[in-house]
């Protein structure tokens, strides 16, 4: 409970930094969808925004709430990306995907002006890599991709649903979950040998894209790291 009033806050502040005509990212995930509530509120009251969502879920969430949901493909630019974290550091290193979504959050990220982080204060960490660290595999020879990854020396899982079957992102994928055994002090150096094993789309690191940093506390009260 206290943590939802931390993610409902930090998802508050971050809806009062968007202007009118912005073309908005909308992240994936609980705190993500606190700042859509947000923004759904405001163009109630007469802000206008058009808006590029990272998952189906977050479309459908500003789409109930009128907003106008974009392809990525037809718009030139994103003004502001609001998002959620599984973990983030001093260095705005940032751990994602606990929704599944971190690839298509990626694309928008790269893609927006500025990266807001929404996070309550649960997810701020002296070092990245308590959070597992999903990785989106091709289906094809996905088997062959994970085996590659433990002879790396990385353990993990495949996600799951809840009823055993195998978890499939919206891009059509599979997704291996790191379990690190300790935190990590140069993550960039795991998402670099990561990466270049074929069939991995994209791992879950976020080195760079973070702009502006909100954290959201128990008693509604945020803090923004400039
Ligand atoms: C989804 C994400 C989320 O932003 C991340 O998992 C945080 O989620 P929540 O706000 O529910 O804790 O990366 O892919």
């Amino acid at each position: 409970m206290a943590i939802q009033e931390g993610k409902k806050a930090a998802g508050r502040k971050a809806a009062e930094l968007i202007q009118n005509g912005q073309i908005v990212g909308l992240g994936t995930g609980s705190t993500a969808a606190c700042f859509i509530d947000n923004l759904i509120l405001r163009c109630k009251q007469g802000l206008q925004i058009e808006a590029v969502a990272s998952s189906s879920a977050s479309a459908e969430q500003a789409r109930r709430g009128q907003l106008k949901i974009l392809d990525i493909n037809e718009v030139s630019h994103i003004d502001i990306t609001v998002d959620g974290a599984d973990e983030i550091d001093a260095k705005k290193r940032m751990v994602k995907g606990g929704g599944g979504a971190h690839v298509r959050e990626k694309i928008l990220a790269s893609y927006s002006r500025e990266v807001v982080i929404i996070v309550d204060e649960t997810k701020v960490v002296d070092a990245i890599g308590h959070a597992k660290v999903p990785v989106e595999i091709l289906r094809y020879g996905s088997l062959a991709t994970g085996k590659k990854l433990e002879e790396l020396g990385y353990r993990g899982h495949w996600r799951k649903n809840k009823d055993n079957s195998l978890f499939i992102t919206e891009n059509g994928n599979c997704l291996f979950d790191i379990a690190f055994s300790s935190p990590l002090l140069s993550p960039e150096k795991d998402h670099e040998k990561i990466i270049h094993i074929p069939g991995v789309i994209d791992t879950g690191f976020f080195f760079g894209y973070a702009g502006r940093v909100i954290i959201g506390y128990s008693d509604g009260s945020t803090k923004t790291l400039q």
